[in-house]
C-alpha cells in the first residue's frame, strides 16, 4: 500500500456517465474523480463494467457504433463527449496496455518507434533515444538492449508486457490505463510489472483495472469498487481494503463473491 498521499489535482473528473452497448446499460451515474500522479484501482466482479469504463478514459469505446454515451467525463477539464479534440492526440496522452501482451510482429525497436514515427519524428538519433528511454523506463532495456533488431515475438509473456508498455511510453503519455495487465503472466512477471507500475507513478497518472485484490492493495493509491454496472465506492486503497463504507465492497474484498 502507498503512503498516504498529498492531494494532488484530478487528471479526470467524471459525472453522471452513463454507456450504453445498444439497449443494455453498462455504466450507470458513475461520478468519480482520479487522481494526477496516482496508482488508481478499479476492482469489481467480471462483468460489472471495469473494462468498459476504462476503454472510455481513452476513447477507446467510440470505435463501437452499438456504444451510446452520456454525461461528463472530463479530462483535465475538458469533457471528452463534446469536446472536438483529437482522438490521435488523446490517445498519445492517454496510452494503454490490455490484458494479453499485443505487441507487433516487428522488432523490439520498431514496436517502439512506432508510435513516435506516428507522430512525425523521423530524425534516427532522435527515435534512438526514445527507444532507449522508454525500455528503460519499463525496466526491459538491459534485457533487450542487443537483441533491439530481433522480432518481439520472441520475448517472454512478461517481456512483451514491459514492451507493450514501452511503447505507450513512447509517445511521452501523462495517463497510463492498464486494463489486467498481469492476468496473463507469471508471478515472477507480475512482481516485475507493480514493481514498475510503483516507479512510474512518480512520473504519470496511472488507472489499473485488477482482478486481483491484493495488487490492488499492494501498489494503489486509490481504489474504487465496481458492482453491476455502478460504482458502489472510491476511496483511499487503505480505507477500501480495511474499513469500507459499504457492506457489499466488504464482502467482495473479503471474498464472498466475486
Ligand atoms: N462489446 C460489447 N458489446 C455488448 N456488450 C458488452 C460488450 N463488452 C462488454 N459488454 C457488456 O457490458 C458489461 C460489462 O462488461 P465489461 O466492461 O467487460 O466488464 P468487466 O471488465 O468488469 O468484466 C457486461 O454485461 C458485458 O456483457
Ligand atoms: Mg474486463
Amino acid at each position: 500500500m502507498q503512503t498516504t498521499l498529498t492531494k494532488t489535482q484530478n487528471i479526470y473528473d467524471v459525472k453522471d456517465f452513463n454507456l450504453w452497448y445498444g439497449s443494455n446499460q453498462a455504466l450507470k451515474n458513475i461520478t468519480l474523480e482520479l487522481g494526477e500522479k496516482q496508482v488508481s484501482a478499479i476492482i469489481g466482479p467480471s462483468g460489472c463494467g471495469k473494462s468498459t469504463f476504462i476503454k472510455t478514459l481513452n476513447l477507446m469505446s467510440k470505435l463501437n457504433p452499438s456504444i451510446r454515451m452520456a454525461g461528463e467525463l472530463n479530462f483535465r477539464g475538458e469533457n471528452l463527449l463534446t469536446s472536438s479534440m483529437d482522438l490521435a492526440d488523446l490517445r498519445k496522452t492517454v496510452g494503454m496496455v490490455f490484458q494479453k501482451p499485443n505487441p507487433f510482429p516487428k522488432s523490439i525497436y520498431e514496436n517502439v518507434a512506432y508510435g513516435p514515427r506516428i507522430h512525425g519524428i523521423r530524425n534516427k538519433k532522435e527515435l534512438d533515444e526514445i527507444v532507449e528511454t522508454s525500455l528503460k523506463g519499463a525496466f526491459l532495456w538491459t534485457e533487450v538492449k542487443d537483441r533491439l533488431n530481433k522480432n518481439a515475438m520472441g520475448l517472454s509473456g512478461g517481456q512483451q508486457q514491459r514492451l507493450c508498455i514501452a511503447r505507450a511510453l513512447a509517445t511521452k503519455p501523462d495517463v497510463l490505463l492498464m486494463d489486467e495487465p498481469t492476468s496473463a503472466l507469471d508471478p515472477l512477471s507480475t512482481t516485475k510489472i507493480e514493481e514498475l507500475i510503483t516507479s512510474l507513478r512518480e512520473t504519470y497518472s496511472i488507472v489499473i483495472v485488477t482482478h486481483n485484490m491484493q495488487q490492488a492493495a499492494r501498489i494503489s493509491d486509490e481504489t474504487a469498487f465496481f458492482y453491476m454496472g455502478e460504482l458502489i465506492e472510491k476511496g483511499s486503497t487503505q480505507h477500501i481494503f480495511s474499513n469500507p463504507d459499504h457492506k457489499r465492497t466488504e464482502d467482495y474484498i473479503s471474498g464472498h463473491f466475486g
